[in-house]
């Protein structure tokens, strides 16, 4: 009996709960529970259907700008024999806080919008069951992001709901990682069987004793290492009693050594692009496609290396990236002004962290956590606050660089990093944006900061309206020359690594209202649909970087 995944999408009962009446009105109870007598109180009166996965505001025209609270329910029936099993309620992201009740029960609340999270269920399921969640994705100063971030704010159960079954004795969780001499895993597991089994290719297969549910292992190996040009994946197994994991994983090493960045101990140069997770008609939730055609352009552009911007993306993003061989940059969305003196928004940005580094820490693609964006260095406790994440980073996760994207203001020749926030990241990442923002700004004096670490040049750009020529900005042509002027300057630059300029594609965003914008950002190298090529996507796939 091994494990088995029964998915909970498809059309659910939805309606907008603006009053927050139905958890007053007792509505997460059993819809049994409110026929009848009591039936003049059912709320609400108007059941929608919504598409789950899906952002609510993309399935009806109405919704489009709703923020707030809003209910969803499903029944559902449930045939599986639980005999000698577990079973979890699982949801891959809900934006921003989900409370969910099962038959009546609260199971718990998440907060956090794009990362993973799950219930155990296996004494509440029924034959017949009553799944009640409200979502809430109200912008708030003390979440991560908190308001008015630069991009839409899609609510709702935005990616996949299943239930997992599980033996009841069962492997909880793996990471297995090459440390450049050494692979080297920590499984943990539930039960008292006192052996387990793993296979890693040709590499291992050996059977190893398990410890207070745990099992450690470092064995001498010389793997074939993950790379962008040899993006070698090794099928693991993992076997604990009746319970089996099986997985496909990189093994590789990302690591620092003065000014330069090392794959696989050899120096890496990386030509990326910036990254929204959106699609023109899903919004915050892509399909399978939405996420090829991102692959496809970065392939196109000769990149190596795309930044997920602002929040962990999709999961099947690291999974791709594995297989296309693309080094990732994963961030979590402490973006702009945070509540820094918040100790339950520092709880929640850690939560989010935590969650996305257990949800990817096995895909080789990945190379870099980030734990901001642009955040101001003089705001009061941000400094202890970005600490406290970066620690955090690396405790989760000792085989992985941590960075944190600064924003580089100054004027004219000075391109001043004094942030002391430096010190302790491992990549030193600058956005700055000469011609745009600070048009006076002379990038030609960009030099390296004091940090003796590499730097990565994680936003520059200019906008462009799709179609629209000239000379002017938001045309096509000032942005191409842009990009011209920006790829001539930075590529001698040695001390510059990395670069991820902004961005792939246009996106949605309610700051950005004006005549020309109209609700998006256009700094994108394609429009919003990521079929319209701009004349800079040329000049960016024709820059060599390395
Ligand atoms: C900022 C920020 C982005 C934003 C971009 C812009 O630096 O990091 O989220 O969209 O610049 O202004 O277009």
């Amino acid at each position: 009996m091994s494990r088995r995944t029964i998915s909970l999408n498809g059309i659910w009962s939805f309606s907008l709960d603006p009053y927050h009446r139905a958890v007053a009105l007792d509505r997460h109870e059993s819809p049994t529970a409110r026929r009848g007598a009591r039936a003049d109180r059912c709320y609400p009166m108007d059941w929608q259907r919504i598409r789950v996965p899906g952002t609510w505001n993309m399935q009806r025209e109405e919704w489009f700008h709703y923020e707030g609270n809003a209910i969803y329910e499903l029944e559902f029936d449930f045939r599986s024999s639980l005999e000698l099993r577990e079973a979890f309620l699982h949801f891959e992201a809900v934006n921003y806080k989900a409370n969910v009740w099962l038959n009546g029960e609260k199971l718990g609340t998440h907060l956090g919008g794009f990362t993973p999270f799950s219930f155990q269920v296996t004494d509440l399921l029924k034959r017949r069951n009553h799944l009640f969640v409200q979502v809430d994705n109200k912008e708030r100063k003390d979440r991560c992001p908190s308001v008015g971030p630069d991009w839409f704010n899609y609510g709702g159960i935005v990616r996949d709901v299943s239930l997992e079954l599980t033996p009841k004795e069962r492997i909880v969780d793996h990471f297995i990682y090459w440390d450049g001499r050494q692979v080297c895993g920590r499984i943990s597991m539930t039960g008292r069987k006192r052996r387990m089994q793993i296979r890693i290719g040709d590499l291992i297969n050996e059977e190893l004793p398990v410890v207070g549910g745990k099992t450690e292992f470092a064995i001498d190996a010389e793997p074939r290492p993950w790379s962008p040009q040899d993006p070698h994946l090794y099928s693991v197994e993992i076997q604990y009693g009746d319970d089996e994991v099986h997985d496909q994983i990189g093994l590789r090493t990302i690591t620092t050594d003065g000014d330069r960045l090392l794959l696989n101990g050899e120096d890496i140069r990386l030509k990326g692009i910036s990254v929204h997770g959106e699609c023109a008609d899903g919004g915050r939730t892509l399909g399978q496609a939405d996420m090829l055609r991102i692959f496809e352009l970065a392939r196109e552009l000769g990149c190596n290396f795309l930044r997920l911007a602002h929040y962990p993306h999709d999961r099947r993003m690291a999974q791709m990236a594995d297989r296309y061989g693309i080094l990732l940059w994963e961030e979590i969305p402490v973006y702009w002004k945070i509540d820094w003196t918040n100790s339950d928004t520092l709880a929640d940005a850690e939560g989010q962290l935590a969650e996305l580094i257990a949800r990817d820490r096995n895909r080789a693609s990945v190379g870099i956590w980030s734990v901001a964006n642009e955040t101001p260095e003089d705001a009061d406790g941000r400094t202890e606050f970005l600490n406290k994440l970066i620690e955090r980073a690396r405790e989760d996760d000792p085989t992985r660089l941590v960075s944190l994207a600064l924003f580089m203001a100054g004027e004219n020749r000075e391109f001043a990093v004094n942030d002391p926030i430096g010190e302790n990241v491992d990549i030193i990442a600058i956005n700055t944006y000469p011609l745009w923002y600070s048009p006076t700004q002379d990038i030609r004096y960009l030099k390296p900061t004091k940090y003796e670490k590499p730097h990565i040049i994680t936003e520059w750009g200019a906008g462009a309206q799709a179609g629209l020529r000239g000379r002017e900005p938001f045309t096509e042509d000032y942005q191409a020359d842009v990009y011209r002027k920006l790829t001539e300057i930075i590529e001698p630059k040695d001390f510059i690594r990395g670069t991820s300029p902004w961005i792939l594609a246009d996106f949605r965003s309610m700051l950005r209202t004006n005549s020309v914008q109209k609700g998006q950002n256009l700094k994108g190298l394609v429009d919003i649909t990521k079929e319209k090529k701009k004349l800079a996507f040329e000049v960016y796939k024709n820059w060599t970087f390395e």
